[in-house]
């Protein structure tokens, strides 16, 4: 077990985001994160039993990562998890938490929490797979309570463990994180349990913790995203002395790799522009900045911008 001064930090799965290239960059930057959790793949994408591409493992050998699969159908799950087995995967983590409609609507992700009895069998018929299984999920689809009768049901399972952010489907990022529901699910799940959801600062990490002693490890996603010293902060590691350098340093990396491997400004603006929507947070006027990161067109203007960011 860890010790109260080392707590277990995951990063989150954020689709678009933490793909191996975002994480690879992220540790040579920045350090604190014990493992992450991959952005989903679908069984859909494994259709023609391809390996996912970003879960090779030479592109995974600086963090720990456990893949993600989001389905509904118990024998594509269990062909894709049979793919990532051969690729040396040791566990795989279900999505039961996706909350976006194009997803939820077709009883995918969150959209599956209303539905026990499918949930059930779904676990029944996967029992066996060679790998170690966890799952991430919200406290419902409509209401937080639809968890309850889905912990009996994890209970009788041998996950490793139950990532829970503890907001409904229905709510997406909306409103507060329900916090007596969650420790009722800390309460009577029989396995380790992982909180994720709303740690933004290193003040927020340590008021959870200080409510929930039992919590097994601590998910973070966006909270990291706008702030990637966060991790060291709560972890209290030495942190360098010019911050700023440090994520101009990350920023360029991750730039120059875009620019190698998408085609067109727009794909390479895309995704800084989606990196910039957390970590603009970190900065001064950070509304205006991120304004006018949105408006650029051309690489040439975005580059402009970043000069003046970084001066
Ligand atoms: C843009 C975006 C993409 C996400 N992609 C995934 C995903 O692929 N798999 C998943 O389980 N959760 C995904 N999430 C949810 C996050 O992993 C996390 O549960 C959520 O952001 C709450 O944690 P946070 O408050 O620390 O960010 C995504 C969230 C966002 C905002």
């Amino acid at each position: 077990m860890n010790a109260p001064s080392s707590p277990r930090l995951i990063l989150a799965p954020i689709r678009g985001i933490t793909d191996s290239l975002f994480r690879n960059a992220y540790i040579r930057y920045f350090n604190g994160f014990d493992l992450a959790v991959a952005p989903f793949v679908t069984t859909m994408q494994s259709k023609r039993r391809k390996q996912p591409a970003d879960l090779a493992p030479e592109k995974n050998k600086n963090l720990a990562v456990v893949p993600q699969i989001l389905s509904k159908n118990p024998a594509r799950f269990r062909e894709l998890a049979a793919t990532l087995a051969t690729m040396g995967y040791k566990e795989v983590n279900w999505n039961l938490g996706c909350p976006y409609p194009m997803v939820a609507n077709k009883k995918r992700g969150s959209g599956l929490l209303p539905f026990p009895d499918r949930i059930k069998r779904f676990l029944a018929e996967i029992r066996g797979i060679e790998l170690k299984l966890s799952i991430k999920t919200r406290l419902g689809y409509h209401q937080a309570d639809e968890i309850i009768e889905l912990i009996d049901i994890f209970n009788d399972y041998p996950l490793t463990e139950l990532i829970i952010h503890p907001r409904t489907g229905k709510q997406m990022y909306k409103g507060g994180v329900d916090l007596e529901m969650y420790e009722r699910c800390l309460k009577l799940s029989c396995h380790p349990v992982i909180y994720n959801g709303d740690i933004i600062t290193r003040e927020d990490f340590f008021r959870l913790r200080e409510r929930f002693s039992k919590v097994a490890g601590w998910m973070i996603g966006r909270g990291a995203l706008a702030d990637p010293f966060l991790p060291a902060r709560i972890k209290n590691l030495p942190l360098p002395g010019d911050e700023m350098k440090q994520l101009r340093l990350f920023h360029d990396e991750m730039f120059n790799a875009y620019r190698e491997i998408l085609f067109g400004p727009s794909h390479i603006l895309g995704r800084m522009k989606g990196l910039w929507f957390y970590l603009s947070r970190s900065f001064s006027d950070s509304k205006k900045l991120l304004k006018k990161i949105q408006k650029c067109k051309t690489i040439k203007q975005y580059t402009i911008i970043m000069e003046q960011v970084w001066r």
